[in-house]
């Protein structure tokens, strides 16, 4: 196995049904990770000492995913210059401590915030991220927002087939 480009931290193995998304578009992009269980409060060392030598263990981005008082993405970033993701994970309540713990950084020190929950989505930042140095990556993702696409038209197809729908003009 390749050495990690990204490393995908969660504050508690309760958080992985949610981070597991992030892990499974990396594979689909064939970008290679590294998955790892490390909380800002109850393992603040380690959480140091990921942050502080990602760099040069080959980590081009890290995404931390974390709920409530979310503090993984900001000591992560305090403590690297690699690009940091964070995912705000839903809580108790309902996520919006998580999104603010982990958007609201001082400035100078930012965290790249996706939505609640957004894993999936925090993969493809960071493949983004990586596809700026990666031609490939940037044909797959051009390919994958196809299928995006392609998937709406089927779905307005299907609607209007089924006659539930006005069609939508065709696209241009
Ligand atoms: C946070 O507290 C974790 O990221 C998780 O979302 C939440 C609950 O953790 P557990 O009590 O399930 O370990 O630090």
């Amino acid at each position: 196995m390749s050495k990690a480009h990204v490393g995908i931290v969660m504050g508690s193995d309760s958080d992985l049904p949610v981070m597991q998304g992030a892990a499974d578009v990396l594979r689909q992009f064939g970008v290679p990770f590294e998955m790892s269980v490390i909380s800002a409060h109850r393992t603040p060392h380690r959480a140091a000492s990921y942050a502080s030598t990602a760099e040069e263990r080959g980590l081009k981005v890290i995404i931390a995913g974390a709920g409530g008082a979310a503090h993984l993405a900001g000591v992560m970033a305090s403590l690297t210059t690699i690009p940091v993701i964070g995912v705000p994970l839903m809580s108790q309540l309902q996520g919006v401590d998580s999104l603010y713990s982990t958007v609201q950084m001082p400035s100078g020190v930012p965290v790249a915030t996706v939505g609640v929950n957004a894993a999936k989505n925090a993969a493809l930042l960071a493949v983004e991220i990586l596809a700026l140095a990666d031609q490939e990556l940037r044909r797959r993702l051009r390919e994958h927002r196809e299928s995006l696409a392609a998937e709406v038209e089927r779905k307005n197809r299907n609607l209007t087939e089924a006659g539930s729908g006005p069609a939508l003009p065709d696209r241009a």
